[in-house]
Protein backbone atom coordinates (compact mmCIF):
# COMPACT_ATOMS: atom_id res chain seq x y z
CA UNK A 1 0.00 0.00 0.00
CA UNK A 2 1.03 3.55 -0.59
CA UNK A 3 1.39 3.66 3.46
CA UNK A 4 3.55 1.16 3.74
CA UNK A 5 5.53 1.87 0.60
CA UNK A 6 6.34 6.11 2.75
CA UNK A 7 7.15 4.28 5.70
CA UNK A 8 10.18 2.31 3.48
CA UNK A 9 10.78 4.59 1.81
CA UNK A 10 11.54 6.79 5.10
CA UNK A 11 13.18 4.23 6.98
CA UNK A 12 15.34 3.75 3.73
CA UNK A 13 16.03 7.69 4.14
CA UNK A 14 16.95 7.01 7.69
CA UNK A 15 19.57 4.62 6.98
CA UNK A 16 21.15 6.72 4.47
CA UNK A 17 20.50 9.91 4.57
CA UNK A 18 22.75 11.63 7.54
CA UNK A 19 21.58 14.97 7.25
CA UNK A 20 17.63 13.54 7.44
CA UNK A 21 19.37 11.56 10.56
CA UNK A 22 20.30 14.32 12.36
CA UNK A 23 17.48 16.40 11.70
CA UNK A 24 15.30 13.45 13.03
CA UNK A 25 17.71 12.84 15.91
CA UNK A 26 17.15 8.88 14.94
CA UNK A 27 19.87 6.71 14.53
CA UNK A 28 23.21 7.73 12.65
CA UNK A 29 24.37 6.47 9.02
CA UNK A 30 24.85 3.25 8.50
CA UNK A 31 25.48 0.76 5.58
CA UNK A 32 26.20 -2.85 4.95
CA UNK A 33 29.99 -2.93 4.55
CA UNK A 34 32.96 -5.99 5.39
CA UNK A 35 35.64 -5.71 7.91
CA UNK A 36 38.17 -7.41 7.03
CA UNK A 37 40.73 -8.68 9.63
CA UNK A 38 44.27 -10.22 8.87
CA UNK A 39 46.67 -11.51 10.40
CA UNK A 40 48.43 -14.28 12.07
CA UNK A 41 46.75 -17.24 14.31
CA UNK A 42 46.76 -15.13 17.99
CA UNK A 43 47.56 -11.94 16.71
CA UNK A 44 43.78 -11.04 18.15
CA UNK A 45 41.40 -11.17 15.29
CA UNK A 46 38.71 -12.87 17.05
CA UNK A 47 39.09 -10.62 20.10
CA UNK A 48 38.46 -7.40 17.69
CA UNK A 49 36.04 -9.04 16.04
CA UNK A 50 33.64 -9.84 18.53
CA UNK A 51 34.22 -6.49 21.13
CA UNK A 52 33.55 -4.87 17.28
CA UNK A 53 30.22 -6.83 16.83
CA UNK A 54 28.97 -5.94 20.14
CA UNK A 55 29.94 -2.28 20.02
CA UNK A 56 27.50 -2.42 16.69
CA UNK A 57 25.34 -4.41 17.76
CA UNK A 58 24.80 -2.15 21.01
CA UNK A 59 24.14 0.53 18.75
CA UNK A 60 20.69 -2.02 17.54
CA UNK A 61 22.41 -2.15 14.13
CA UNK A 62 23.39 -5.60 12.16
CA UNK A 63 26.98 -6.75 12.28
CA UNK A 64 27.94 -10.57 11.97
CA UNK A 65 31.38 -12.18 12.23
CA UNK A 66 32.84 -15.13 10.08
CA UNK A 67 35.62 -16.73 11.75
CA UNK A 68 36.98 -20.45 11.75
CA UNK A 69 34.29 -21.88 14.17
CA UNK A 70 30.76 -20.83 11.79
CA UNK A 71 33.03 -20.94 8.35
CA UNK A 72 35.77 -24.11 8.72
CA UNK A 73 33.24 -26.39 10.58
CA UNK A 74 30.44 -25.69 8.03
CA UNK A 75 30.92 -24.39 4.83
CA UNK A 76 34.55 -25.08 4.57
CA UNK A 77 34.96 -28.36 6.53
CA UNK A 78 36.29 -29.68 3.27
CA UNK A 79 39.01 -27.35 3.37
CA UNK A 80 42.66 -27.77 5.04
CA UNK A 81 45.78 -25.61 5.45
CA UNK A 82 47.94 -26.04 1.90
CA UNK A 83 48.38 -23.31 -0.07
CA UNK A 84 45.22 -24.08 -2.61
CA UNK A 85 42.63 -24.59 0.23
CA UNK A 86 43.50 -21.02 1.90
CA UNK A 87 42.73 -19.48 -1.35
CA UNK A 88 39.15 -21.40 -1.73
CA UNK A 89 38.67 -20.94 1.86
CA UNK A 90 39.02 -17.15 1.55
CA UNK A 91 37.85 -17.29 -1.87
CA UNK A 92 34.46 -18.56 -0.71
CA UNK A 93 34.75 -15.85 2.50
CA UNK A 94 34.63 -13.18 0.40
CA UNK A 95 30.99 -14.18 -1.33
CA UNK A 96 29.57 -14.98 1.98
CA UNK A 97 30.38 -11.50 3.30
CA UNK A 98 30.07 -9.49 0.62
CA UNK A 99 26.39 -11.46 0.42
CA UNK A 100 26.09 -9.89 3.90
CA UNK A 101 27.16 -6.56 3.25
CA UNK A 102 24.81 -6.69 0.46
CA UNK A 103 22.05 -7.40 2.81
CA UNK A 104 23.04 -4.35 4.85
CA UNK A 105 24.92 -5.87 7.48
CA UNK A 106 28.53 -5.08 8.75
CA UNK A 107 30.23 -8.42 8.21
CA UNK A 108 33.31 -8.62 10.01
CA UNK A 109 35.59 -11.60 8.95
CA UNK A 110 38.41 -12.86 10.82
CA UNK A 111 41.07 -15.16 9.55
CA UNK A 112 44.76 -15.25 8.69
CA UNK A 113 44.32 -14.82 4.82
CA UNK A 114 47.99 -15.21 4.52
CA UNK A 115 47.84 -13.84 1.02
CA UNK A 116 48.03 -10.73 -0.62
CA UNK A 117 46.20 -11.20 -3.95
CA UNK A 118 43.25 -13.08 -2.17
CA UNK A 119 42.80 -10.04 -0.32
CA UNK A 120 42.89 -8.37 -3.02
CA UNK A 121 40.29 -10.13 -4.60
CA UNK A 122 38.08 -9.69 -1.90
CA UNK A 123 38.59 -6.18 -1.81
CA UNK A 124 37.81 -6.61 -5.68
CA UNK A 125 34.69 -8.42 -5.28
CA UNK A 126 33.26 -5.93 -2.77
CA UNK A 127 34.59 -2.49 -4.60
CA UNK A 128 33.09 -3.59 -7.67
CA UNK A 129 29.80 -3.65 -6.54
CA UNK A 130 29.95 -0.09 -4.52
CA UNK A 131 30.65 -2.13 -1.10
CA UNK A 132 33.03 -0.77 1.19
CA UNK A 133 35.96 -2.81 2.46
CA UNK A 134 37.80 -2.08 5.33
CA UNK A 135 41.13 -4.04 5.24
CA UNK A 136 42.43 -4.12 9.12
CA UNK A 137 45.48 -5.52 9.73
CA UNK A 138 46.70 -6.99 13.06
CA UNK A 139 50.51 -6.72 12.71
CA UNK A 140 51.07 -8.23 16.05
CA UNK A 141 54.05 -9.48 15.97
CA UNK A 142 55.31 -12.77 15.55
CA UNK A 143 57.42 -12.92 18.51
CA UNK A 144 54.16 -12.21 20.88
CA UNK A 145 51.68 -14.34 19.01
CA UNK A 146 54.10 -17.50 19.83
CA UNK A 147 54.37 -16.49 23.49
CA UNK A 148 50.74 -16.00 23.75
CA UNK A 149 50.13 -19.71 22.12
CA UNK A 150 46.76 -19.96 23.21
CA UNK A 151 45.65 -23.01 21.26
CA UNK A 152 49.58 -24.70 21.68
CA UNK A 153 50.28 -24.54 18.22
CA UNK A 154 52.89 -22.36 17.63
CA UNK A 155 54.95 -24.64 20.10
CA UNK A 156 53.50 -28.01 17.47
CA UNK A 157 54.99 -26.02 14.69
CA UNK A 158 58.03 -25.36 16.00
CA UNK A 159 58.28 -29.39 17.33
CA UNK A 160 57.18 -30.46 13.19
CA UNK A 161 54.06 -31.57 14.44
CA UNK A 162 51.97 -29.40 12.77
CA UNK A 163 53.11 -28.50 9.36
CA UNK A 164 53.10 -26.27 7.20
CA UNK A 165 52.07 -23.41 10.05
CA UNK A 166 51.62 -19.76 8.97
CA UNK A 167 54.37 -17.39 10.24
CA UNK A 168 56.65 -20.72 11.38
CA UNK A 169 56.60 -23.03 7.59
CA UNK A 170 54.45 -21.28 5.45
CA UNK A 171 54.23 -17.76 4.54
CA UNK A 172 51.89 -14.72 5.88
CA UNK A 173 52.44 -11.73 3.31
CA UNK A 174 51.48 -8.39 4.89
CA UNK A 175 49.04 -6.73 3.52
CA UNK A 176 50.35 -3.78 1.03
CA UNK A 177 47.49 -1.27 1.24
CA UNK A 178 45.76 -1.97 4.30
CA UNK A 179 43.14 0.56 5.90
CA UNK A 180 44.31 0.21 9.40
CA UNK A 181 47.16 -1.70 11.41
CA UNK A 182 46.98 -2.14 14.87
CA UNK A 183 49.59 -3.66 16.68
CA UNK A 184 47.95 -5.66 19.30
CA UNK A 185 50.85 -5.66 21.94
CA UNK A 186 50.82 -2.05 21.90
CA UNK A 187 47.48 -0.79 21.79
CA UNK A 188 44.69 -1.55 23.79
CA UNK A 189 41.32 -3.31 22.70
CA UNK A 190 39.20 0.09 22.54
CA UNK A 191 41.93 1.74 20.93
CA UNK A 192 41.20 -0.52 18.34
CA UNK A 193 37.76 -0.48 18.10
CA UNK A 194 38.28 3.52 17.93
CA UNK A 195 40.92 3.50 15.24
CA UNK A 196 38.08 1.08 13.51
CA UNK A 197 35.18 3.00 13.98
CA UNK A 198 37.54 6.49 12.81
CA UNK A 199 37.58 4.75 9.73
CA UNK A 200 34.46 3.06 9.41
CA UNK A 201 32.74 6.57 9.50
CA UNK A 202 35.77 8.21 7.42
CA UNK A 203 34.17 5.99 4.46
CA UNK A 204 30.45 6.73 5.72
CA UNK A 205 29.19 3.29 6.86
CA UNK A 206 28.41 4.30 9.94
CA UNK A 207 28.16 8.48 11.71
S1 LIG B 1 43.63 -19.24 6.49
O1 LIG B 1 45.10 -19.26 6.27
O2 LIG B 1 43.07 -17.87 6.42
O3 LIG B 1 42.94 -20.14 5.57
O4 LIG B 1 43.44 -19.77 7.99
P1 LIG B 1 42.14 -19.66 8.90
O5 LIG B 1 40.94 -20.16 8.19
O6 LIG B 1 42.06 -18.29 9.48
O7 LIG B 1 42.46 -20.68 10.07
C1 LIG B 1 43.46 -20.40 11.01
C2 LIG B 1 43.22 -21.14 12.32
O8 LIG B 1 43.35 -22.54 12.14
C3 LIG B 1 44.26 -23.10 13.08
N1 LIG B 1 45.29 -23.80 12.28
C4 LIG B 1 46.25 -23.25 11.52
N2 LIG B 1 46.62 -21.98 11.27
C5 LIG B 1 47.65 -21.76 10.44
N3 LIG B 1 48.35 -22.73 9.83
C6 LIG B 1 48.02 -24.02 10.04
N4 LIG B 1 48.71 -24.99 9.42
C7 LIG B 1 46.93 -24.32 10.91
N5 LIG B 1 46.36 -25.48 11.33
C8 LIG B 1 45.36 -25.14 12.16
C9 LIG B 1 44.80 -22.00 13.93
O9 LIG B 1 44.29 -22.22 15.20
C10 LIG B 1 44.25 -20.72 13.34
O10 LIG B 1 43.57 -20.07 14.39
P2 LIG B 1 43.54 -18.48 14.66
O11 LIG B 1 42.10 -18.23 14.93
O12 LIG B 1 44.04 -17.71 13.48
O13 LIG B 1 44.37 -18.33 15.86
Amino acid sequence: SLINLTTTYNLSLNIVNNEENLALGQRGAFRGSTVWLTGLSGAGKSTIAFALEEYIVSKGLPAYCLDGDNIRCGLNKNLGFSNEDRVENIRRIAEVAKLFADAGIMCIVAFISPFEQDRECARQLHESANIPFIEVFLNTPLSVCEARDVKGLYEKARKGLIKGFTGIDSPYQSPVHPDVIIDTNEISINRSLEMIIGKLAERSVLS
